[in-house]
């Protein structure tokens, strides 16, 4: 397939014309972390990137950030749960990742890489995961307290996902919002857009 030609998606808007991730569609799935403020800001950056942005919550999210921020700023309806009705009655576990260009976990939390790591398919997160196999890259951006982050769980799953072929970006070591310095804070929104758009301008958007 043709490699679009390489524009920095941090550079939305600024030159006018055809935004960089214009065509694509990216799923955004946020787990329940004090990071999923930072999620709003990175949904925010890939709409005006110029993606079509369908985010997917798990309940421990919501309790962080409410559903409605995330619809105002991507001018979509918001997916909570495997069981909610869709506009177009399609089975959003499924129809969300055959869709999607890339799938991004931002904030992930050390529960749903455990889950990723054993395979586990009981709320909507978990099963876009799975049914993003064969349909669209994974793109994992981890935040935790640095303890859990160095637990060997957390360590024997993040390789276990690396070696099959899961992307991830950060964390990083700076502050963390239990009050401590150490490993697990979540990347910058905008590194995490860059990440995200190198993997996207590797190939045209499905759409087209
Ligand atoms: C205030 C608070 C902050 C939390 N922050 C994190 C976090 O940054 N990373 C993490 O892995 N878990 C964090 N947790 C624990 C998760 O919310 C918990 O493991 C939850 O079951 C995750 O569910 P989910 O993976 O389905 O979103 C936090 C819990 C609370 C109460």
């Amino acid at each position: 397939m043709a490699k679009r030609k390489a524009k920095s998606p941090g550079n939305a808007g600024k030159a006018g014309g055809r935004k960089p991730l214009e065509g694509y569609e990216v799923l955004l799935c946020v787990t329940g972390g004090i990071a999923c403020y930072k999620a709003a800001d990175l949904a925010s950056k890939l709409t005006q990137a110029g993606a079509a942005v369908n985010v997917a919550m798990t309940e421990a999210a919501t309790r962080f950030v409410a559903p409605l921020t995330f619809q105002s700023l991507t001018r979509r309806q918001v997916f909570t749960s495997m069981w909610q009705s869709t506009e177009d009655f399609r089975a959003h576990h499924v129809s969300l990742t055959e869709s999607a260009d890339l799938m991004i976990i931002a904030p992930a939390t050390a529960d749903i890489i455990a889950k990723l790591a054993a395979g586990l398919a009981d709320e909507l997160v978990s099963t876009l995961a799975l049914s993003a196999t064969g349909a669209c890259p994974l793109l994992v951006a981890p935040a935790m307290n640095d303890r859990m982050w160095s637990a060997p769980a957390t360590r024997a799953n993040v390789e276990r996902l690396k070696s099959w072929g899961v992307r991830f970006v950060g964390p990083g070591e700076g502050y963390l919002a239990c009050g401590t310095m150490g490993a697990g804070r979540m990347a910058e929104p905008a590194e995490i857009l860059d990440e995200g758009g190198k993997t996207l301008l590797q190939h045209p958007p499905k759409a087209e």
